[in-house]
């Protein structure tokens, strides 16, 4: 963090300056939704519908549009958008080369759902190919298609479209409506409770007690949590979004005073991809209203890609460009030999004394209806999760 900063939510500038709005109503919406029928049209999947929408909303300000070929090559090789501003993961709307060999430069595209919804429009300005295994060893650290984002780079479509887009239906989040906010509405939201300093927490994992132990040791510093789980896609063994929301509210219900922690998803797919990945979470948190930011342990990490503060070392790089300032945490753990949770900052006893339990051991005892130890897991909240899963 650059020493000169301050950050208060009274300062805290969107990413690029501006919170991006690129939503369409009333009569231009009307017009819109006209026009589509005779133009050109693609389906978006979840991962692109789900890009759409945030830089729809704001979420990926400054993007107005999915990257043109001179930011994804910035991006992928400078970790940087063409006109300066840090970014980290390449926004990119992929179609085969049928599709693309299909449409004109300076048509305006028609975005469809896979569930035949009209969700936007794109100006057509730009279609582009693209290096696979470039974009993967860039951003992803691996050409390894077992890695699940690589696997995605893979499998996408040939080509890239660019061009600024407008968002003329929402993804509805039915499940989530409580607690679906944009994020003008949750800066404003920061406002109206008066919290200056906010953390923000991305998330894809239900809050075990490291979790918490980290947020709690951030909220003795600041006036707010927002934890703001990853709801998009994910890979298929991670615990879907429905159950984890539930997780959710129990732990803030018996856990954090209420003035003091605001949930609200993340509509984003998740990436895996790690230390670049984290960049992104930052941007988008600041974009969200959020003056600091939570890196742990191998955050957005998946497998044995990446060391353990690889993400925090990462981030170091940049952290005099970002507005928002970054916190990181050690491992966190239970510790038998200290009777409450620490990391080796704060604890002198050795690993015997520590209780680790793997993402994939505490899937498994879940599956299986086995609760989980609770110096591991809230017991509220291992109880959801063991519902949940038997209900999925
Ligand atoms: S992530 O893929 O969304 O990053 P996860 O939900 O597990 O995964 O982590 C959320 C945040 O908590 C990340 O910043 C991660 O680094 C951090 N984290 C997870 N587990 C620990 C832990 N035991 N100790 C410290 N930080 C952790």
């Amino acid at each position: 963090m650059s020493e000169h900063k301050t950050f208060t939510n009274d300062t805290i500038r969107p990413h690029g300056g501006t919170l991006v709005n690129r939503i369409v109503e009333g009569t231009e919406r009307e017009q819109l939704i006209e026009n589509a029928k005779s133009l050109h049209s693609i389906i978006l999947n979840q991962w692109s519908l789900s890009d759409l929408e945030l830089i729809g909303i704001g979420g990926f300000s400054p993007l107005t549009g999915f990257m043109n070929q001179a930011d994804y090559e910035s991006v992928v090789e400078h970790v940087h958008l063409k006109n300066g501003h840090v970014w980290s993961v390449p926004i990119t709307l992929p179609v085969s080369q049928t599709e693309a060999n299909n449409l004109e430069i300076g048509e305006q595209i028609a975005l469809y759902g896979e569930d035949g919804t009209l969700y936007g429009v794109l100006d057509l300005e730009e279609k582009y190919t693209y290096d696979k295994e470039k974009e993967a060893q860039h951003v992803y650290g691996t050409t390894d298609n077992a890695h699940p984002g690589v696997k995605k780079v893979y499998e996408k479509g040939e080509y890239y479209l660019a061009g600024p887009i407008q968002l003329i239906n929402r993804p509805q989040h039915d499940a989530f409506v409580d607690y679906h906010l944009d994020p003008l509405e949750t800066r404003q939201l920061f406002n109206k409770v008066n919290w200056k300093t906010v953390v923000g927490f991305q998330t894809r994992n239900p809050v075990h007690r490291a979790h918490e132990y980290i947020q709690k040791s951030a909220l003795e510093i600041v006036d707010g949590l927002l934890l703001n789980p990853l709801v998009g896609e994910t890979k298929s063994d991670d615990i879907p979004a429905e159950v984890r929301m539930e997780s959710y509210q129990a732990i803030l219900k018996n856990y954090f005073p209420e003035n003091r922690a605001r949930l609200v998803i993340y509509p984003a797919a998740m990436r895996y991809a790690g230390p670049r990945e984290a960049i992104l979470h930052a941007l988008v948190r600041q974009n969200y209203g959020c003056t600091h930011f939570i890196v742990g342990r191998d955050h957005a990490g998946v497998g044995d890609y990446y060391g353990t503060y690889e993400a925090q070392e990462f981030i170091s790089q940049f952290e005099n460009e970002l507005d928002i300032q970054i916190l990181k945490f050690e491992h966190a753990f239970y510790c038998e030999a200290c009777g409450n949770m620490a990391t080796a900052k704060t604890c002198p006893h050795d690993a015997s004394n520590h209780l680790h339990l793997s993402g994939t051991k505490v899937r498994e005892k879940l599956r299986n209806g086995e609760s989980l130890p609770e110096k591991f897991s809230r017991p509220e909240v291992a109880n959801v999760l063991i519902k949940g899963l038997k209900e999925k």
